[in-house]
């Protein structure tokens, strides 16, 4: 494993290459990596790397967002074929109805969605900022896609708007039934539940904490509790466990797993830093587009 470390740092080097990681990915992935996170704090890290080329161990969609914010910069995957099927749930001609029918209309879109669609909405939205940033919109009707999950979530603290979701859904996700955390609960009763919000409305309503990767991981380490039940995909249970030595994290099923996520490997990473294929490409109109819908959601999540 030490060569392959040094191989790594050699080529990060070599090739001017920052290597960013989403929690999902395998452990390995995420411990050779130079920046981890959830989708915001990984959109963000994309404006501020110095190096020249950025490699993206996550799917399809966070490449693409950090290749829109950065033009200049070669983004390669790590794997070209890593998706994310919640992605493709949005569809364009759907918003085009949805804004013949509705004249006070703001597209929200999720960062789980083609450029295309982003190139058709009004702003970007993540986890950890959907409810900030659909607060701060003038528009009273807001068309959220693709999740319809995280969108419920997020209409429960603007009641003032009216909502209309989008289908869209993660099977991972919709896999954690209720049922299993309350018999995770039965087995350790002072278990804190620490939820997604692109579960199913009655898992959120067992939940301790509702958030993004990066919130789930910052709630259990700040929390007095020493058991949790996460609810979401078992990837973060690297940083979990990593960063809290005394503490159980159990998840409810073996089903918490993300295929395209765990498509990236250590072959898989330095195959790409070696040749630099599997660069992102956007359409330059539609990334032109899409740069206004990620920037928003930069300033308005500020
Ligand atoms: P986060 O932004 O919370 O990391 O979530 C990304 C994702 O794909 C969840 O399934
Ligand atoms: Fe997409 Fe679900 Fe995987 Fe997240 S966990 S990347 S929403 S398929």
């Amino acid at each position: 494993m030490k060569n392959v470390a040094e191989t790594i740092q050699k080529l990060k080097e070599e090739q001017d290459l920052a290597v960013l990681a989403h929690y999902y990915v395998n452990d390995d992935v995420q411990a050779l990596a130079d920046y981890v996170g959830d989708s915001y704090y990984l959109s963000k890290v994309a404006t501020r790397v110095p190096q020249r080329n950025i490699l993206f161990c996550g799917v399809r969609f966070m490449g693409e967002s950090a290749k829109i914010l950065n033009p200049d910069k070669r983004v390669v995957m790590a794997n070209a074929a890593a998706d994310c099927p919640m992605a493709h749930m949005a569809d364009v001609e759907k918003i085009k109805r949805a804004r013949k029918e509705y004249e006070d209309l703001a597209v929200v879109c999720y960062i789980n969605s083609t450029a295309t669609v982003k190139a058709h909405s009004d702003v970007c939205v993540t986890s950890s900022n959907a409810v900030k940033i659909v607060q701060k919109l003038p528009q009273q009707n807001i068309y959220f896609i693709p999740d319809q999950n995280l969108g419920r979530y997020v209409a429960q603290f603007v009641p003032e708007k009216n909502f209309i979701f989008g289908d869209g859904f993660c099977h991972i996700h919709t896999d954690i039934k209720a049922e299993s955390v309350k018999k995770a609960k039965v087995k350790d009763p002072l278990a804190k539940v620490l939820a997604h919000p692109e579960c199913l409305a009655d898992v959120l309503a067992l939940a301790d904490y509702v958030g993004s990767t990066s919130g789930i991981i910052e709630f259990a380490a700040e929390s007095e509790a020493d058991s949790f039940i996460i609810c979401t995909e078992r990837g973060v249970s690297y940083e979990l466990e990593k960063s809290n030595e005394s503490k159980k994290f159990y998840f409810t099923d073996d089903n918490q797993v993300c295929p395209g996520m765990k498509s990236i490997t250590v072959e898989t990473v330095l195959e790409a830093m070696r040749t630099l294929e599997n660069e992102v490409e956007v359409d330059e109109a539609v990334a032109d587009k899409c740069n206004h819908v990620l920037s928003r959601m930069l300033e308005l999540a500020e």
